[in-house]
């Protein structure tokens, strides 16, 4: 299969784009790799017919949007982030009644229909940058409330309105399961995205994006870590880092969705060219100035 994938990628000028949540073997095909803002920035500047995306589906709708005239094909379309819904309908224009000098900033795990709405996208590794460069006092953060409370404790001087979404996955790690690994990992680090409970934050050694997180454990001089976020990160860890040992907190967190990217619909994805992100002209439009603005203002 990974012989089929390569041939084809040549013959239709194709690039594979693959987020760290995807299974080991994508990431191992995989032309490009990395967390949702260097994933974002590679697709702009792509020069290839066909970005093949294995991620969810907010990743392959930004790559679209990004690149209007090129095919964006995703191995499963049906691959979605839960937390990319959850805003409340209204609730945009409520705060803009609410607040004068109001900046929406919308965390790039959204739907492109929340983008439109918004003045300015970003991602885990650059939403303090932006959000500090900034103009507006008054910030209406959407739709990660952990993200946004991060984000709150490092720009003091603005007033961010919090939204009550989460990551599933990442709100089910507990203050209690990072203690008991603390307890049978003592000399461990703990490192963790921001998308996890503030509880979990208070405990944490390092704070990061999946790129952050991954840079970190590879500079740094310790030799166990206890990773809270989403397992895919493991395949890089490991091979950074075969020396060293990393824990995750039990339930593994897993993003199903991030798993519906398999080598065999890769494959299919290729030579079908079936399964396309569709997006409609007028969202796009819309769309595409805030995802700009996040790569002017967070590079
Ligand atoms: P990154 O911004 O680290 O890519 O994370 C995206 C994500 O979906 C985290 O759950
Ligand atoms: Fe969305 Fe959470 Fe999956 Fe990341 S891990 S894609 S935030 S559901």
């Amino acid at each position: 299969m990974k012989n089929q994938i390569e041939q084809l990628k040549k013959e239709k000028n194709a690039v594979i784009l693959a987020h760290y949540y995807a299974p080991a073997t994508l990431q191992e095909i995989a032309d490009f790799v990395g967390d949702s803002f260097y994933l974002a920035k590679i697709a702009k500047q792509s020069d290839a017919d066909i970005i093949v995306f294995c991620g969810v589906k907010f990743m392959g709708e930004s790559a679209k949007i990004l690149n209007q005239d090129k095919k964006v094909l995703m191995p499963d379309l049906t691959a979605d982030c839960a937390m990319a819904h959850m805003v409340k309908n209204g609730i945009i224009d409520e705060m803009k009644a609410k607040y004068d000098d109001l900046a929406v900033v919308c965390y790039i795990n959204s739907t492109a229909e929340l983008k439109g709405i918004s003045d300015v996208c970003v991602t885990s590794s650059n939403a303090v940058k932006i959000v500090k460069a900034l103009p507006n006092k008054n910030i209406f953060f959407i739709p990660d409330r952990n993200l946004g409370r991060f984000v709150a404790k490092q720009v003091r001087e603005k007033n961010i309105i919090l939204n009550d979404g989460c990551c599933p996955i990442h709100a089910k790690i507990t203050a209690n399961q990072l203690i008991s690994l603390k307890e049978r990992y003592p000399k461990a680090k703990v490192l963790s995205h921001p998308e996890c409970n503030p509880a979990v934050l208070e405990l944490s050694d390092y704070i990061g994006s999946t790129a952050d997180i991954i840079a970190f454990a590879k500079k740094d001089k310790a030799l166990e870590y206890i990773i809270c976020t989403e397992c895919g990160v493991d395949y890089k860890l490991i091979t950074d880092n075969p020396h060293k040992h990393f824990y995750y907190p039990e339930p593994l967190p897993c993003c199903k969705d991030m798993k519906l990217n398999t080598l065999e619909s890769v494959l299919s994805v290729l030579k079908r060219e079936d399964k396309e992100v569709t997006i409609s002209e007028d969202i796009c439009q819309k769309a595409i100035i805030p995802l700009n603005r996040m790569l002017e203002l967070g590079c």
